[in-house]
């Protein structure tokens, strides 16, 4: 692991002390570990040779925060850490307990299913207050989510962070603009997080005061009320990048029912199947911790012998996001 690529998104208050590291070399890991564990995120550079990941990376700058709870650091939120949430430029675990092997935070709200609203507020509201300069967007979702954050970052490039805008899985019902689903995660530009903090949250008329309430809904309801447009977040052949359930369901034509709430749900229109999923895809929520490995494996190490892969140019994003203003 390359030190001084790991230390970009470290905190300035542990930079004297971490540089000093450096020169002492890993001898005194140890000291990383007790003393800044919490600030220190095992962030992966992308490796040289990526070179459009590795702009990216700095251009589009990412925090992602878990939602979990006690019982699941050591079963879900750990596995997270060491598969895709590595590739974050910040990675943090919001749960009602800290825990220095993850770093999670432990949010002043009571533990429990119904509350999650109330979690989700005050997640923000720590973002807000500890990190809102420091990162361009930010990424909530479930211990039990897979994300593909170079691709997160090319769709949210063409946005300024300044725009209030969101974007996630869009679903239809309760929320006029639409709401994005809790599971696939949702990602905030930092003026959105800012509104939601300094305008929605301290005025009950926009924002669910309650700590019990659906959080992707009455987020959704926030957001629209403060004057956050719900973003499309389809690719450029308009298939969808955020998925409420594993790949191996949307791949299959019929394991999601033609009954299955999914279809009326979604803001536009889904299809099951080979085409379900854009190349770009972002997130699939309902993964197994086992599985998070396996996608790693399948997307970062397999390759297929003789066949490279072609990327979509970064321009594209000239012809796919020119209606969008963000406001
Ligand atoms: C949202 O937009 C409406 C209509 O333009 C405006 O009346 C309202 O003040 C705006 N609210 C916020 C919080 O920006
Ligand atoms: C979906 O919407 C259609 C038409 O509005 C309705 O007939 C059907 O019952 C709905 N299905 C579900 C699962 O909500």
């Amino acid at each position: 692991m390359n030190l001084t690529k790991y230390l970009i998104t470290v905190r300035q208050t542990h930079v004297a002390l971490i540089t000093f590291g450096i020169f002492i070399g890993f001898s005194f890991n140890f000291l990383f570990e007790t003393q800044t564990f919490r600030t220190v995120v095992k962030v992966e550079v992308p490796k040289d040779g990526n070179c459009v990941a590795e702009k990216l990376f700095m251009e589009v700058t990412v925090l992602c925060w878990v939602l979990t709870y006690p019982t699941n650091h050591r079963q879900k939120a750990s596995h997270i850490q060491r598969t895709w949430g590595k590739r974050c430029n910040k990675l943090l675990f919001m749960s009602t307990e800290t825990d220095d092997e993850i770093g999670a935070i432990k949010l002043p709200v009571t533990e429990g299913r119904e509350y999650l609203w109330a979690k989700t507020k005050e997640a923000i509201k720590y973002i807000y207050k500890h990190h809102l300069n420091d990162y361009d967007w930010f990424l909530k979702v479930d211990d039990d989510t897979y994300v593909i954050v170079e691709n997160l970052r090319f769709m949210l490039r063409p946005y300024a962070s300044e725009s209030p805008i969101y974007f996630g899985c869009k679903f239809k019902p309760f929320v006029k603009q639409g709401y994005m689903g809790g599971g696939p995660g949702y990602v905030l530009s930092r003026e959105a997080v800012r509104r939601f903090v300094e305008i929605a949250l301290p005025n009950k008329e926009l924002c669910l005061a309650d700590d019990e309430g659906s959080e992707d809904i009455e987020l959704g309801k926030c957001m629209e009320n403060i004057n956050v447009t719900a973003g499309d977040s389809r690719d450029i052949n308009g298939k969808g990048r955020f998925f409420p359930f594993p790949p191996k369901h949307h791949l299959n034509p019929v394991w999601i029912g033609s009954d299955s709430w999914y279809w009326n749900y979604s803001y536009y229109e889904a299809s099951a199947g080979v085409n379900c999923c854009s190349h770009n895809a972002i997130s699939f929520h309902y993964i197994d911790p086992e599985d998070l490995y396996v996608l790693d494996y399948l997307i970062y190490e397999l390759q297929p012998y003789g066949i490279n892969q072609v990327n979509d140019p970064l321009d594209m994003r000239i012809v796919e996001r020119t209606s969008v203003t963000g406001d």
